[in-house]
C-alpha cells in the first residue's frame, strides 16, 4: 500500500494510471478505524480497479476543541487494517497541506443543516462541505463511500455533489453495528465497558421508537416517554427526531410512501453518540 502526503503526490501517482481505464473508489475518514470503515472499503474494493482511502482529522468540521482534541488517533493500526484489506493507497496528508491558510468559503446546505447535526454542531457541515470537496477534487474518484451512520452528512454530500456537478457517484452503505447493537464509532473507543453497555440505551430507543411508530403510536408521546428514560439514566439526549430520510424535514407521523428515519444523538460519559434507524424505507 502507497501512503501518500501531499496532494502532489496524489496528482503524480494519478499521472501514471492507465487513462481512463482505471475506475477509482475513494473512502474518507477521519482514521481510528473500525469495522464500519472496513465495510465501505470492502465495497469500494469490489466495486472499483483502484481503492483510496483518506486520513485527515479534518478541524474545520469540529465545533468543540475538546471533541477534536480528544478524537481518537491509531494510526499504525489503521495501517496494518488498510494493508489487510487490500487497498492500494492511504491518502495522508498534514493539516498544512490541507489548509495552508484558513479557508474563506463557507457552506449552507439550506434546508439540510439546520436539523440535527447542523443544530447542535453550528458550522459542521460547512466544515464536512470543505473537506470532501477539497479530498474529491484532489482524488477525482469515480465513486466515493460513505455510511448511513452519518444520515444528515449522506444528504448533505449528495447535494454538494448535485450542486457544484461533481463527476462522482455517492455510495452509501448500512450502519455496522457490535453484537450488542451498538454502532461502531471511532468515539466508541472513549467509552470503558459499562459505558458500552450504558450506550445501548440509543439503540434501544430508536428500536422502540420504530417498533412504537409502525403501530400507530404518536410520536411526541413516544418522544416524551424516551427522554424520561434518559433522564432516569442520567443519560444526556441532546435529540430524538424524526425526519424525512432524505430532506431531512422534521416530521411529526409516519405516513406510507413516505421515507422516514428516527436520528438520535446523546452523551454517555461525556463521549457524543449519533445513531439512527429508518423506519419507513424509501
Ligand atoms: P468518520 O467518522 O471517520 O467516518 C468515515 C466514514 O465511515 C463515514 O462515511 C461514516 O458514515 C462511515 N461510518 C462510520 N461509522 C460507521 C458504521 N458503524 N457503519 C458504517 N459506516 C460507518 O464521517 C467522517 O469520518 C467525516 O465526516 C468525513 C466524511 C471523513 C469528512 O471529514
Amino acid at each position: 500500500m502507497k501512503i501518500l502526503r501531499t496532494k502532489e503526490a496524489v496528482r503524480l501517482f494519478l499521472s501514471n494510471l492507465p487513462n481512463n481505464q482505471i475506475s477509482i473508489g475513494l473512502v474518507p475518514t477521519m482514521g481510528a478505524l473500525h469495522k464500519g470503515h472496513l465495510d465501505l472499503v470492502k465495497k469500494a474494493r469490489k466495486n472499483s480497479d483502484l481503492v483510496i482511502v483518506s486520513i485527515f482529522v479534518n478541524p474545520t468540521q469540529f465545533n468543540n476543541p475538546e471533541d477534536f482534541a480528544k478524537y481518537p488517533q491509531t494510526l499504525d493500526k489503521d495501517v496494518e487494517l488498510l494493508k489487510e484489506s487490500k487497498v492500494d493507497c492511504l491518502f495522508l496528508p498534514e493539516l498544512e497541506e490541507i489548509y495552508p491558510s484558513k479557508p474563506r468559503l463557507s457552506f449552507k446546505f439550506e434546508g439540510l443543516d439546520d436539523v440535527l447535526e447542523g443544530e447542535f454542531r453550528p458550522g459542521h457541515f460547512s466544515g464536512v462541505g470543505i473537506i470532501v470537496s477539497k479530498l474529491l477534487n484532489i482524488v477525482k474518484p469515480h465513486k466515493a463511500y460513505f455510511g448511513q451512520k452519518d444520515l444528515q452528512q449522506v444528504a448533505i454530500i449528495r447535494q454538494l455533489v448535485a450542486d457544484l456537478s461533481m463527476d462522482v457517484e455517492i455510495i452509501t452503505l448500512p450502519t455496522i453495528r457490535e453484537e450488542s447493537g451498538l454502532a461502531l464509532s471511532s468515539r466508541n473507543m472513549r467509552l470503558s465497558e459499562m459505558d458500552k453497555v450504558r450506550a445501548l440505551i440509543l439503540i434501544q430507543s430508536l428500536n422502540k421508537a420504530k417498533e412504537e411508530l409502525l403501530s400507530g403510536k404518536n410520536w411526541l408521546s413516544i418522544r416524551d416517554k424516551i427522554s424520561m428514560d434518559f433522564a432516569h439514566e442520567n443519560i444526556d439526549l441532546e435529540y430524538l427526531e424524526l425526519v424525512h430520510t432524505y430532506t431531512m424535514e422534521k416530521l411529526d407521523a409516519v405516513a406510507p410512501q413516505v421515507p422516514c428515519s428516527v436520528c438520535i444523538a446523546a452523551y454517555v460519559s461525556g463521549v457524543r453518540l449519533i445513531d439512527n434507524v429508518s423506519v419507513i424505507e424509501a
